[in-house]
């Protein structure tokens, strides 16, 4: 069955990644795209020639014809959103983070739960060909037991220019999710742990951030123990414009190295592609990847959830997952000590 979308946040992501690749997924229609502005959404509208613009939620969840929405407003919407959708039937599919935090993920959850409908966050570097490659490779024991893993996602951005909190939603502590190390760190901790099917169990944290509340990190070192007992180090950066994204994944009788994933970040096809490296007792073996459409992936992966195949690529029980790695490294960075994410997991889910 075809899923019938709304847009809510026809922003500088959507309108560069998302919507693009969402006219070009399988069992798809944009029908409708909701903006604060109506002329802003119809401009929008046109661009990507979608049929309806509303401008308040209670309107899109309204229209019966749409099944879903994809949700790329701040961070600090989400949640409320999905509650909405979920009142009104419809599934929702939103941009990472899932929530501001683990609190307020349950609710999102419970609500999803009653109406039974499909909660899922974008975590879009899973879909990459040559993450997905990698990760085939490291559960099927072709590089051992996986010992170390190194990830690292520095933006490309210069240091986010100053903004208040008026015109800019990243500047809002009520609407952005965190420093570095929650915004981007959570991209860098989530594909590490996805690589290697491992979750993150322990957690300790060295940032730049000259203030903890909120924190204003803009560089991040973290430290993980991961559920078999791998050790890895994940690092973020807003402020290191000329760092590669290098990933190594260290097994105990084979090495993977992945080069210039997450292309997107930097505008896909200023960069070499992808490529995967297995180092092992017979030498080094490159081969390269085309850059993955990760968007168009999710979608068609969350049409497949709705349609009673599978289930979203990262439901929203491994989002408030997420949310709870980051709890656990805000509170490592305020105390100065390791944090165990079990203890910012809900008791009652
Ligand atoms: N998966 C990823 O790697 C990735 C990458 C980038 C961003 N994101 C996520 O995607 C979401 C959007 O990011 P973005 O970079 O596209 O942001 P953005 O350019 O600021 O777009 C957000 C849009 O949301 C709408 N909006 C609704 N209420 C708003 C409010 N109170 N304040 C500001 N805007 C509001 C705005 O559209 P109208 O003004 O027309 O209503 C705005 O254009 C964020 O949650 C971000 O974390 C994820």
């Amino acid at each position: 069955m075809t899923i019938r979308w709304a847009l809510l946040g026809p922003g500088r992501h959507a309108d560069r990644f998302v919507v693009p690749q969402m006219k070009r997924a399988g069992d798809t229609e944009l029908i409708a795209v909701m903006s604060r502005d109506r002329t802003r959404g119809e401009a929008f509208a046109q661009k990507h020639e979608i049929a309806s613009v509303y401008t308040s939620l209670a309107e899109v969840l309204r229209d019966r014809h749409v099944d879903a929405i994809y949700d790329a407003t701040p961070d600090g919407l989400h949640v409320q959103h999905a509650i909405a959708s979920a009142a009104a039937g419809k599934h929702a599919l939103i941009e990472k983070p899932l929530a501001m935090s683990v609190r307020e993920c349950v609710d999102a959850i419970v609500a999803c739960r009653t109406r039974g409908v499909k909660l899922g966050v974008v975590f879009n570097q899973r879909h990459e060909a040559v993450h997905q490659e990698a990760r085939r490779m490291i559960l099927q024991g072709e590089i051992g037991e996986v010992k170390l893993v190194y990830v690292q996602i520095p933006l490309r951005l210069t240091m986010p220019r100053p903004a208040s909190p008026t015109t800019n939603w990243r500047a809002d502590p009520k609407m952005r999710y965190g420093g570095i190390a929650l915004s981007i760190g959570d991209h860098a901790h989530d594909t590490l742990a996805y690589l290697i099917g491992q979750q993150i169990e322990e957690v300790s944290i060295f940032t730049d951030a000259s203030r903890d509340d909120p924190p204003n990190d803009q560089v991040c070192g973290m430290v993980l123990k991961l559920s078999k007992g791998t050790i890895g180090y994940a690092a973020a950066s807003f402020a290191t414009p000329f760092a590669r994204r290098p990933f190594e994944i260290h097994g105990t009788i084979g090495t993977l190295i992945i080069e210039n994933s997450f292309a997107y970040l930097t505008g896909a096809g200023e960069d070499p592609t992808p490529s995967l490296i297995l180092v092992n007792e017979t030498g080094a073996a490159a081969r390269r990847f085309a850059a993955s459409e990760c968007f168009r992936l999710e979608v068609e992966q969350f049409n497949r959830a709705i349609n009673g195949q599978g289930e979203p690529t990262t439901p929203a029980h491994e989002g408030l997952r997420i949310l709870a790695v980051g709890e656990a490294l805000y509170n490592a960075m305020r105390t100065n000590r390791v944090a165990r994410v079990a203890e910012f997991l809900p008791k009652e889910l």
